[in-house]
């Protein structure tokens, strides 16, 4: 692979200073991909550092294996997709750790993968599927599902306005083959609003969330890396859509405070104890610079918290 397509890693010093990579520590890596904050995490936690690192997809998994040889042990790769995060972690006798890392969405090397049909800029069959072991693929949601079912899905988690033109284009259009095909129905059906980013954006983040149950999985996995962590440690999160970010600040809310009973209430069962204290009140985000030099940054929050 050429230099220019590799992944470039997102705000790499602001994650290695909210996880507090120490040397000696045990990290893992929930979304490996190309293995660039995994190689900047073992870099910072040497000597003795080690990194689980984990991906849903097996050809990600593959690469950061062949990139990051040289850290030979230290650094441990897994194929499986984070919502089985605890197991995975204590299959592999990695637990407690001091940090879990979540660099969410798609890599590079996924939207540069013509088989994978992410990107809408090519003819590519419509697959979007993060493991070829998932049987939705996007082809599945575009060609079999329901008017009002695309319309709610396009709308709810791409937060598209024009949804349900969109879903009656897109019903009107089938059957629909490439991603090319996809964007181009998209983009006559979108009104002009001289945006910012491509009319079909939106719709494929509904259709490639829905395909991966995103943003289920990551309820799931946020629950079970506050348990592998040890007092200390950090869990990390970088989101790119305010979906996901949604889900990270209630998770940090509602584990960084002790349930109390409202104030009258004849009975009340609240026996619930802060696990987390939330280290970022507002998510950092990348500077000028990063963005100027990584469009793909542009939308990153981080936030990050510490397991008490
Ligand atoms: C933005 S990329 C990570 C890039 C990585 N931090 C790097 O520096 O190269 C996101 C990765 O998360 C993976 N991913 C997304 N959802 C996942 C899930 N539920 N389980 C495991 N991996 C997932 C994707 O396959 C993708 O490789």
């Amino acid at each position: 692979m050429g230099l220019e397509k590799r992944h470039l890693p997102v705000m790499v010093p602001e994650v290695l200073d909210a996880l507090k990579v120490q040397p000696g520590g045990r990290y893992i890596d929930a979304t490996a991909g190309e293995g660039g904050h995994s190689q900047a995490i073992l870099r910072a936690s040497e000597p003795g550092g080690q990194v689980l690192a984990i991906d849903a997809d097996e050809e990600a998994v593959a690469v950061a294996k062949e990139r990051l040889t040289e850290f030979g042990d230290s650094f441990l790769t897994v194929n499986a997709n984070f919502r089985d995060l605890r197991i995975t972690a204590l299959r592999h006798d990695f637990a407690p750790v001091h940090g879990v890392l979540f660099d969410l969405g798609v890599s590079s090397l996924q939207l540069d993968r013509e088989a994978r049909g992410f990107s809408f800029r090519r003819a590519d069959p419509l697959d979007m599927r993060f493991s070829i072991d998932q049987r939705v693929t996007a082809a599945d949601v575009v060609n079999s599902y329901s008017q009002g079912e695309l319309a709610d899905l396009i709308y709810h988690l791409g937060e598209e306005r024009a949804a349900r033109r969109i879903a009656t284009a897109i019903v009107r259009s089938r059957p629909i083959e490439t991603s090319l095909e996809l964007a181009n129905i998209i983009e006559k059906a979108s009104p002009r609003r001289g945006a910012r980013i491509h009319p079909a954006t939106r719709t494929f983040q509904a259709i490639r969330i829905a395909v991966n149950d995103e943003l289920s999985a990551l309820e799931t996995a946020l629950q079970q890396a506050a348990s592998l962590i040890g007092y200390g440690g950090r869990m990390v999160v970088i989101s790119y859509h305010s979906l996901e970010d949604r889900i990270v600040k209630n998770f940090f809310r509602k584990e960084s405070s002790d349930c109390v009973c409202p104030p009258g209430t004849p009975i009340c069962i609240c026996d619930h104890k802060a696990t987390l204290k939330m280290v970022t009140k507002k998510p950092v985000t990348p500077s000028e610079a990063e963005i100027g030099s990584n469009a793909r940054s542009r939308s990153a929050k981080l936030r990050s918290a510490e397991r008490i």
